[in-house]
């Protein structure tokens, strides 16, 4: 984070779940909240190389939380919000944190009372790692308090010391792990590292965002994925960048908020996933045009395959035609953007992520791992070599590690999706081909869905798969087969995605759960030999 001789510049504009609330952070004060909260961390007896998880909505105590792990050389391991206190247990466990950050309850939208804190003991009750919880107060709603155990944030920062050294860090120490779903087992955490990450992070943000100093960067992103790391919080920070935080969600309290705060925060420079271009679209271009987006000047999106009526609607209405769009193609393992076209250079076209970022050697690969030369082509994408952001391992398991990026391709980074790439040589992303779900640009395993349904006491066996859904991308779609004896009824089914939100989180129930007397064996399973995105073309 850079402050020397820029400590009055903004660093963030946080931006409230109502639009009447709104907060502004400089240099000088980030730096100052990030010294004290080290301070309460070294209080709480973390060192360096200790684990700490932050399950936070987006409050600016995350981003503060996060830069104070970085400033002690603690590693940070952040809990998306949404995810549910059995899946932050099972996280928490498997780096054996020692602390939890947290908050009293949430806002989102126009649902209030979400429990963050309620969760966090949940969890925490299961957790003999976690010697200390801290818990910010957002809300004022009261909340259980262990007072040999709790903390207020507030409190605690009172009285903390306002200097505090950072830690010396060699490159390669790990900066943070994010858990992220894979096509078997439990969800893997992705370490990544000081050095490398922070130089791809800020070279990427800054090129492919096209940054100067003043912009305002408006990442529409939640902290608790990679892109919220990458492109809120550190890329943009290194660059003494002004970045936006947003707590709230595009559709509250009404569809035009995204403009609304591009035009009150002077927004140049907008990042967001196609499922929310999708969501906004069909609401009709008033609620766009009611706002003036004058100062906007470059589009960007990520997160999933962006199809080309989304991508005409947000070139031509939200950037009135004169905004490149920059679909930025990368994943949670490769800590920063990989494909892209330059915004200005790169001559676009409507749904695909363009060219490779500087320095990157995609490859297309065959069945048999034989790289496919020439264009057009189509097949597994692979990247050739290193890269600074790449991942360097999964907390605690480097077996693991290699047996899923490197085994199946020798001497290749193998990335789980397939390509096309045009007679240009430009790349068309066309989805996964594993076992990985995209939903509403959310990671998830079908393995993880298919074994919370297990979880139900009527279920014997469950398959699930992706189908395509008009908002979402890809919508959840479950077989289930009940034990003999059981018929399938409304209450079975409610139950069903009742479990589900409650070992994974309200994000991962599914959409459409069919009843079947038996599934195959080996139920319905993609795989790398017949995906059907390789043989019939683009999605
Ligand atoms: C998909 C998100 C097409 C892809 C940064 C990848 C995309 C997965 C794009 C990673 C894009 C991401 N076009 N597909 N521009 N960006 N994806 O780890 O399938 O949450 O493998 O990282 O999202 O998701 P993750």
């Amino acid at each position: 984070m850079w402050k020397q001789g820029h400590g009055d510049a903004t660093a963030i504009i946080w931006e409230g779940n109502s639009p009447d609330e709104d907060k502004t952070f400089t240099y000088s004060e980030l730096l100052a909240q990030v010294k004290r909260f080290a301070n309460v961390l070294k209080a709480q007896g973390i060192r360096k190389g200790d684990r700490v998880c932050i399950y936070l909505q987006m409050v600016p105590e995350l981003t503060i939380a996060m830069l104070a792990c970085a400033r002690i050389g603690a590693v940070h391991s952040v809990v998306f919000g949404a995810f549910s206190a059995d899946s932050l247990r099972d996280r928490i466990n498997d780096s054996e944190c020692k602390l939890l950050i947290t908050q009293d309850t949430a806002f989102r939208g126009d649902r209030s009372g979400i429990p963050m804190k309620a969760n966090g003991d949940a969890a925490v009750a299961k957790c003999p790692s976690i010697t200390g919880v801290i818990v910010v107060r957002r809300t004022g709603d009261s909340v259980d308090f262990d007072e040999s155990r709790d903390v207020w944030w507030h409190e605690a920062m009172a009285t903390a010391d306002d200097e505090c050294p950072p830690e010396e860090m060699d490159a390669e120490d790990p900066l943070f792990i994010l858990y992220t779903s894979g096509s078997t087992g439990q969800p893997k955490g992705v370490l990544h590292t000081t050095g490398g990450y922070l130089v791809y992070t800020s070279f990427t943000h800054e090129i492919v965002f096209d940054y100067h100093e003043g912009d305002v960067y408006f990442c529409a992103a939640d902290i608790g994925w990679i892109t919220g790391h990458s492109y809120i919080v550190y890329g943009p920070l290194s660059n003494r960048a002004i970045t936006l935080m947003f707590e709230s969600i595009p559709t509250y309290p009404d569809f035009g908020r995204y403009w609304q705060v591009i035009d009150k925060h002077q927004v140049n420079l907008f990042y967001t996933a196609p499922t929310a271009l999708r969501a906004l679209m069909k609401e009709g271009n008033d609620w766009v045009t009611q706002h003036s987006r004058s100062t906007l000047r470059l589009l960007g999106t990520v997160g999933e395959p962006i199809k080309e009526p989304e991508w005409l609607w947000y070139y031509n209405i939200v950037g009135d035609g004169r905004c490149p769009i920059v679909d930025t193609w990368w994943q949670t393992e490769t800590g920063g953007i990989l494909m892209t076209p330059l915004p200005g250079a790169t001559p676009l076209k409507p749904g695909s992520a363009t060219l490779p970022f500087f320095g990157i050697e995609p490859v297309i690969l065959d069945e048999e791992g034989k790289e496919v030369e020439g264009n057009p082509a189509r097949g597994y994408l692979c990247i050739k070599t290193a890269w600074p952001g790449v991942m360097r391992t999964v907390y605690g398991n480097h077996e693991r590690f290699r047996e899923t990026y490197f085994d199946r391709f020798p001497g290749y980074y193998m990335t789980g999706d397939g390509t096309l790439r045009d007679e240009d040589g430009y790349y068309w992303i066309t989805g996964r081909v594993d076992d990985v779900l995209n939903i509403s640009g959310h990671r998830l395993g079908t393995a993880e869905v298919e074994g919370a349904i297990g979880q139900h006491e009527t279920v014997a066996e469950a398959a699930v798969v992706g189908y395509p859904h008009e908002i979402k991308g890809q919508g959840i779609y479950a077989y289930v087969t009940l034990m003999s004896g059981v018929s399938p009824s409304d209450d079975i089914e409610t139950g069903i995605k009742g479990v589900v939100r409650q070992y994974i989180g309200p994000h991962a129930t599914p959409d459409k759960i069919q009843f079947a007397p038996a599934l195959p064996q080996n139920p319905l399973r993609q795989n790398y030999a017949a995906h059907p995105s390789l043989v019939d073309g683009r999605k």
